[in-house]
């Protein structure tokens, strides 16, 4: 299987008024095409901070991260919008919706500036499929956390992303709309061959992935 995600001798670190803390320590990481990855660890081991970087939304101290065949530490921040507007998905932590825009235009947004014709119809489909038909009107702060995830999902999908990195996209919700999200991940990626890679703290979603990353003190933690 061809190889999407390749992390290597990756660190990061931050500058703090207590010093340089070592965020990621040189880690090494490779995600074929087709492949579904979950990544668990402690609040603050930088879960979130790798998969930023993994999506070239953050750029590393150091090592360098391939994905979709561009080596994304070494191209310009254009080049690296447009990798990820063409083939990338990404579900925040706090959903980043704009406040400003309805649930329909936060979907059909990334779908117009990918040129799509049919954007619209497109994020209706995908709205109506994580069950928010009749809220496609509503904005961000009309919508419950939940309903925010969803509408995050869809935005997500809609130009058919080859990977999709989530941040703890069950968080916010839950038991049941937790397992609807689940499914509706799973079913995304099977539908559309998406490669997927999730940050988590849910065991039972970690445990539907093809494999489990630990992150502990910088490292991937093998046991
Ligand atoms: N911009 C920044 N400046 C300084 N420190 C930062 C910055 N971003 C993250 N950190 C620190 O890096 C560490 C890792 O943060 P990160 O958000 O990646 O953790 P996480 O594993 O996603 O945690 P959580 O499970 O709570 O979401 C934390 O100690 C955090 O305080
Ligand atoms: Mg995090």
């Amino acid at each position: 299987m061809s190889v999407l995600l390749s992390i290597n001798s990756l660190s990061k670190e931050f500058k703090t008024e207590k010093g340089l803390i070592k965020v990621l320590d040189d880690i090494n990481l490779e995600i074929s095409a087709g492949e579904s990855v979950s990544i668990t660890g402690p609040s603050g081991s930088g879960k979130s901070t790798l998969l930023g970087i993994c999506a070239g939304l953050e750029d590393p101290s150091s090592g360098t991260v391939n994905l979709c065949g561009e080596l994304i530490s070494s191209i310009s921040e254009t080049a690296r919008s447009e990798l990820r507007l063409k083939h990338v998905g990404f579900i925040f932590q706090s959903f980043q919706l704009i406040p400003s825009l309805s649930a329909l235009e936060n979907v059909t947004t990334p779908a117009e500036i990918a040129g799509n014709k049919d954007a619209r119809s497109a994020a209706q489909a995908l709205l109506d499929k994580v069950g928010l038909d009749d809220r496609m009107h509503h904005y961000p702060n009309q919508l419950s956390g939940g309903e925010q995830q969803r509408v995050a999902l869809a935005r997500a999908f809609i130009n058919n992303p080859q990977i999709l990195f989530a941040d703890e996209p069950t968080g916010n919700l839950d038991a049941e709309n937790s397992a609807d999200m689940e499914d509706l991940i799973f079913e995304l990626n099977e539908e559309q061959q998406t490669t997927l890679l999730i940050v988590t703290h849910d065991m039972e979603m970690a445990a539907k992935t093809s494999r489990i990353i630990k992150l502990k003190g910088g490292k991937i933690d093998v046991d």
